[in-house]
This record gives C-alpha cells, structure tokens and sequence, in this order.
C-alpha cells in the first residue's frame, strides 16, 4: 500500500505528553497529526496531578530532580499560556504539599527525605505533630511531625488534557481518532504508521508517545523499541461538600507502613486519594484490596475522609521505565523520536517535555534544560 506524506510530524498517542508535544510541534510551523482512539485520555484520567518535585524525591534520582525542577519551574507561564489561548481553567493550584509522619518509623522516613531535599538545595521545612495541624485541622491527632514544601503544587489533569486538545485543534493539529498498529519503516527511517484498519498515515518525523503501550507497538526495530512497562496505579475520588469546605488547604501525603498515600484537595471540591504501585501487567481492574489499603492509610492521616461521599475509583497504567526517568528525543532510528517512560512524573514533565520535543523536531537535538 503506498504511503503518501500526510504531516510533517506524526504522534503516537494523545495523552497529555503526545499532546503538548504536538501542540509545540505545530507552534513551531511543523504540519502535525495526532494519533490516538481517543484524544485527551490515557494516565492522565487517572492521575492526581501532584507536581511534586520535592516531595517525591528519591535517592538516585538527581538526573530526574533537574527535569523536574526545571518543569516545575516553567509551570506557571505554560499554565498561563494555556489558559489564555484556550479559555480553559486548569485547576492550577499553587497551594504547596505536607507530607507528615504517623510513627517513628514515617518519622525517621521523612527526615531522610528532608536530609536529601537540603542535600539536593532544595527548600522544605520541618514542622512538629501541632505545627502540621494549626495548618492542617483535619489530620490526625497523632500526626508526628511533617515536612512543608511550598513549592509543590497541583493542577487537574482532565482539565490539563482537554486544554490540550483545544490547544492542538487551534493550532492546526490534525487527530486521527484510531489505534496505530504499527510504525511504517522505509529506507532505514521512520516514515509513519499504519492504522488498525489498514490506513497509513505519512510522515517526515514520528514521535513514539503512547505512554505505557509505547514498548509495544509493532514494526518498531528491537534495539529501538523502549522499555516501558505498564506499572498500575488505583486511585479513588471523594468529593467534599460545601459545608466541609475546606477540608484540606494543600496535599497532604505520607508513607504508611511502606505505601505511599496522598490526598490532593481540588477547588471543585474533588478529593483525589492516591495511589497503589502495582507490577500486574496490563490489569486495570479495582479491587477491594487496592480501594481498602487506599482508604484505610488515607483514614489514618485524616479520620475525616469517612463523612465524605466516595465519587470515582479507577485505575490507570504509568508508564515504568528503568531508572523511573522518561525516554527522550532521537532514536538510533533516523525519524523516530521518543517521548514516554514518565512513569510517576508525566503531569509535572508535560511542559518541559514540550518544549524539548519541539527543539529536537527542529534541530534533530535535545535542549539543554
Ligand atoms: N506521582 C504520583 C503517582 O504516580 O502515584
């Protein structure tokens, strides 16, 4: 079947990372296409939209905290540009992150992380048990000490993807609502992909954006072919009435018993509680378990939760990639580029993720960030 060159750039999936990068690619002048069954979808449904930088520091993670940092920083300009242009309210909240103790073992947790953080020049602030509930009335009396980072805030990743693909259409992004079966490989380059029913879409450049699915869409060459695996994510949305208003100032998380729970208070009233870290393949059920683990450490932090009407459970796939740190830029295949493998950071990474596909689109190369 002949291939025809439809776009100067063809994108893989339209979650939030192949969408900002074909809004930026098509900023830029480049005819861009986007390819995805349904446009605005993928983890961001499911994601809480913490852009935590500080707080989900990790040892090992230097490479990362600099990509991150460097996103957190343009937020509030990229926030406000895409506000602008679209009209949308993101739920952009600058309203900062505590992360709290609830036993001597959280405890000795959090002052490790607190150690890296001013290892990492990072600011944070330790805080006692009453400390953290004078800013924070709902948390538990037996709260132990916490950490006051002020600079992680949060933003609504359905309103994050729906301005996107407002963004995108205004911009002149072509979609084409369709699974890509596979990539279209001529003369040694990329060259476009083929539709589940046969169609091929041509293109100068394809960008590989298809989140946790990236590592398998077919025709790409083995040594090309990223290593992203889906990692399993259950998430569960209480929402607050007015009369409880407000529940929570700023997200509140914390690790219970070695989990990882967060509670993120939108101004909607939307109460995300997250999440499990689940290595189970391609399952996306919600179990009994992953909602009670869920609720149960999230009642620990904040007894309150129990008044309030349960909304939402869901699951979702992060993409995993080895280092936990996204997979950038040109391939060893010529016109083959990757944006995936953002695992825990995909809502915080989307604007630096933009900006730095655009470049490479533009130059063959990665900025510097
Ligand atoms: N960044 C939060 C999560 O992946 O659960």
């Amino acid at each position: 079947m002949s291939l025809s060159r439809t776009s100067d750039v063809l994108v893989i999936g339209g979650g939030v990372i192949g969408l900002v990068t074909a809004w930026r690619a098509a900023q830029r002048g480049l005819r861009t296409a986007v390819v995805d069954p349904e446009p605005g979808g993928g983890a961001a449904r499911v994601a809480a939209g913490m852009l935590a930088a500080v707080t989900e520091l990790h040892h090992g993670e230097q490479t990362l905290l600099g990509l991150n940092l460097a996103s957190a920083r343009r937020y509030p300009d990229f926030a406000a540009e895409l506000s602008e242009l679209t009209g949308h309210d993101l739920g952009y909240r600058r309203c900062g992150t505590l992360a709290v103790a609830l036993d001597a073992d959280d405890r000795a947790h959090l002052r490790e992380l607190h150690a890296l953080q001013r290892a990492s020049g990072l600011e944070s602030e330790w805080l006692s048990g009453r400390e953290c509930r004078r800013l924070e009335p709902m948390l538990a009396p037996g709260v132990r000490g916490g950490l006051r980072v002020d600079g992680d805030h949060q933003i609504d990743p359905r309103r994050l993807a729906a301005a996107l693909v407002a963004a995108c259409e205004r911009a002149g992004v072509v979609f084409h609502r369709a699974w890509a079966e596979r990539l279209v490989v001529q003369q040694d380059r990329a060259a476009g992909c083929e539709l589940r029913d046969g169609t091929r879409l041509g293109a100068e450049q394809v960008v590989l954006a298809a989140g946790s699915r990236s590592g398998q869409l077919a025709g790409v060459p083995d040594d090309v072919l990223p290593p992203v695996r889906p990692v399993k994510g259950q998430v569960v949305r209480l929402t607050v009435p007015k009369r409880y208003a407000p529940f929570l100032n700023r997200t509140v998380r914390a690790v219970v018993r070695g989990s990882q729970v967060y509670l993120v208070p939108r101004l909607s009233g939307e109460l995300v509680i997250g999440a499990t870290t689940e290595e189970l393949g391609w399952d996306t059920t919600v179990t009994a378990g992953g909602v009670y683990e869920l609720l149960r450490d999230a009642h620990e932090l904040v007894p309150g939760i129990t008044e309030l009407p349960l909304t939402e459970t869901r699951a979702g796939l992060r993409p995993g990639s080895p280092d936990n740190a996204p997979l950038l830029g040109p391939t060893e295949l010529p016109g083959l580029l990757l944006a995936t493998g953002h695992y825990r950071n995909g809502v915080l990474l989307t604007p630096v993720t933009g900006d730095a596909l655009a470049h490479a689109l533009t130059t063959g190369e990665l900025p510097d960030v």
